[in-house]
């Protein structure tokens, strides 16, 4: 009977998740989570700009202004977007502003070689971008050309959009095109993956040609600086960031970029929707080495600048898979399941939690392609899983990080492990404190809880993104399939908050 008993006991351990273990140091919140975190990324690349941004100026069925898409700009105003970097990407190293400034029937035609070699006509350009970025409340980044473009060329953008009127034949020429005054732009980009589409260059050699970029950058006054990102490594090139650490004066920059992308094999994606667990599981392990990722970079950074006063900009990431069938290949039109709402809160919480060093990060790319938030077909528009997720998440822009202490479950699959619950804390300018959990196992709820220390709160309430099936997804059809939900299963008692997350599901509570 003993036997049995213990028998009994190894079985259910088996089955039944033990306890997670939170820790919430209250007390102990010091960095601020830069809102720069919550970014996003528009490139001139299938319908991301135009018929996901732009309809046109003419356009009759769509509510626009000036061809922006009104729709679309209500949307992300939920978000928040802080941040939106354009207009790439590999496009931006072959994009020269001038052809997308001025009359637009004077504008020239060209293709976009990267992209499907389509028309690109120009008619979205800086005016457009600036004016729809003061629409959104975001702040600009603009992608400089280095690769095929020239100093002068920056320097002339950085006037033409900045500059105070009268001081250069660029400024006539902005107010010749019927902006008044400057725009405010703080962030530029020195090319784009300069090590592959942007110039396949040699670190060594982009260093020396970053310097050359950055000598002709000019401020129009010292209070509003501009903020200069170097393009940045790609995943685990870690000479990369050494090397540029090494070799840029540290007046020359601001940021260093990392561009990072959860690819199940680049010769075979697999499908956004019809995916296997194995799937996403090699694509979750993917996601989750950004945590490796953004420590080993930092590491490297704080030979160099111990004081963190240069910061890391993963300005691409998210889930890339194959295009959906029947469209074009070169547009990276995907759809956007619970996998990928378990892989943006995952993300979002690795990046809070180094938030002493990332202070900025850009989703590729914010509609219609990739790990896009919206989707649009014709005048319909959806909101995605990763759209909810980044809206739950908005809680922590500007907010200070509180540290947690996680001590998580494995998720199994064959011989392979995750870290099943992945968190991240944050208390607000009015001392709302927000938890975000995301539980990346696939099969097994976990049971969570959390040792409060440092606070006292009195109440707990919370939302929830969840779902019966991993490969569900908002479609044009049932817009409304996962949206979050009121979550009603956090109890407090003192100072323990337990709860029980459902499997691939992102909970965001609120303490007061
Ligand atoms: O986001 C799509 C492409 O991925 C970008 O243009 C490029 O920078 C990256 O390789």
């Amino acid at each position: 009977m003993k036997k049995l008993f213990l028998f009994i006991g190894i079985i259910s351990a088996k089955f039944v998740s033990a306890q997670n273990q939170i820790v919430l140091n209250a007390d102990k919140g010091k960095d601020i989570i830069d809102k720069n975190i919550y970014g996003h990324f528009a490139e001139h690349l299938g319908h991301c700009i135009y018929g996901g941004f732009y309809v046109g100026d003419s356009n009759k069925t769509i509510p626009h202004k000036d061809g922006v898409r009104l729709d679309v700009i209500a949307a992300l105003k939920k978000l928040k977007v802080p941040v939106l970097r354009w207009p790439g990407g590999c496009f931006a190293d072959t994009y020269h502003w001038r052809d997308g400034v001025g009359p637009k029937k004077e504008r020239p035609s060209m293709l976009n070689v990267w992209w499907g070699n389509v028309k690109e006509d120009n008619s979205f350009g800086t005016n457009e971008f600036l004016n729809m970025c003061e629409l959104l409340g975001a702040e600009p980044y603009l992608s400089g050309n280095v690769g095929s473009g020239t100093p002068q060329e920056l320097s002339d953008w950085i006037k033409y959009t900045t500059h105070p009127n009268g001081s250069s034949p660029m400024t006539d020429y902005r107010q010749a095109n019927g902006r008044p005054n400057p725009w405010k732009v703080k962030f530029w980009g020195l090319g784009n993956e300069a090590w592959g589409c942007g110039g396949n260059m040699k670190v060594e050699y982009y260093a020396n040609i970053y310097r050359q970029y950055a000598t002709f950058m000019t401020n129009w006054n010292n209070s509003d600086k501009l903020y200069r990102i170097a393009s940045g490594a790609s995943d685990d090139d870690y000479h990369w960031t050494e090397v540029l650490m090494k070799e840029l004066p540290a007046g020359m920059f601001d940021a260093l970029g990392l561009h990072h992308y959860s690819v199940i094999n680049w010769s075979k994606k697999g499908s956004a929707t019809n995916f296997s667990e194995e799937e996403y599981f090699t694509t979750m392990k993917r996601a989750l080495q950004m945590e490796e990722l953004v420590t080993k970079h930092s590491a490297i950074m704080d030979k160099y600048d111990p004081q963190k006063k240069k910061h890391l900009a993963v300005d691409e990431w998210g889930g890339w898979y194959d295009v959906e069938p029947g469209t074009n290949g070169a547009f990276l039109f995907q759809q956007n399941t619970m996998r990928d709402a378990v892989l943006a809160g995952a993300t979002l919480n690795i990046f809070n939690n180094h938030c002493d060093r990332v202070k900025m990060a850009n989703l590729a790319q914010i509609i219609n392609v990739l790990q896009a938030v919206i989707l649009t077909k014709e005048e319909k528009i959806i909101l995605t899983p990763t759209y909810h997720v980044m809206e739950m998440y908005n809680v922590h822009q500007d907010a200070t990080m509180l540290p947690v202490e996680v001590t998580s479950n494995k998720y199994i699959l064959g011989k392979d492990t995750l870290t099943s619950i992945w968190a991240s804390a944050s208390k607000d300018k009015n001392g709302v404190t927000h938890i975000s959990l995301v539980n990346v196992d696939a099969k097994q709820s976990q049971p969570v809880s959390i040792n409060i220390n440092g606070a006292n709160y009195k109440t707990v309430s919370g939302r929830i993104l969840t779902s019966d099936k991993l490969q569900n997804y908002n479609s044009f059809e049932n817009p409304n399939k996962i949206v979050p939900a009121v979550f009603k299963g956090a109890q407090l008692s003192g100072s323990k908050l337990n709860l029980s997350i459902p499997p691939f599901s992102v909970v965001v509570l609120e303490l007061k």
